[in-house]
């Protein structure tokens, strides 16, 4: 069932993001999490063409490679291999120089997986392109829209409803540019 499914990778989650803030915020970072988990389950009432089970573990599951201590074993033996293989494409590879190469290569490794993995990458998009926080410098802000327009480039034929709801926000977000 879904619905276990689901608590069991917030479970995990949970614990391993405990410390995690969303940046900018006091919130917990499971409220980043719920959120890209909240847009996959929406895009699938609607659609309806992926595996909801599969996308929403991963969804649930894509920053804990990359923010926490949790290891690909670990996601291998708890979910499954197909699982950690989706995390893993969602994680940046840290020796590669720029920020700019390691979201292509990332991007690269993602289409080269299910398309479920390419529909958990724009969800976490989506998600991240609500107001940023003040704190956040006008470069900062355009760089983050370069980058979203790069992943709504680069992931074609993932899910249409996300792909159009992605175009939204990046639109949405240049009202974010303006000095004020
Ligand atoms: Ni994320």
């Amino acid at each position: 069932m879904v619905q276990e499914l689901f608590q069991k990778a917030m479970k995990f989650a949970g614990e391993k993001h405990y410390r995690q803030k969303v940046p900018g915020t006091d919130a917990n970072y499971l409220l980043h999490i719920a959120n890209v988990a909240m847009e996959v389950m929406i895009a699938h009432s609607v659609t309806n063409d992926f595996d909801l089970e599969y996308a929403v573990q991963v969804a649930i599951l894509h920053d804990t490679l990359e923010d926490t201590d949790t290891t690909f074993e670990e996601l291998n033996n708890i979910f499954g291999e197909k699982i950690a293989k989706g995390v893993e494409a969602l994680t940046k590879n840290k020796s590669l120089p720029t920020k700019r190469e390691r979201i292509i290569d990332s991007l690269n490794r993602i289409n080269a997986l299910e398309k479920e993995i390419g529909i958990v990458k724009l969800a976490d998009r989506i998600t991240n392109l609500q107001p940023p926080p003040q704190s956040w410098e006008i470069e900062k802000r355009k760089n983050y829209l370069e980058e979203a327009k790069l992943i709504s480039r680069m992931l074609q034929n993932k899910n249409e409803y996300l792909e159009n709801r992605l175009k939204e926000k990046i639109e949405e977000y240049k009202n974010y540019l303006a000095v004020n």
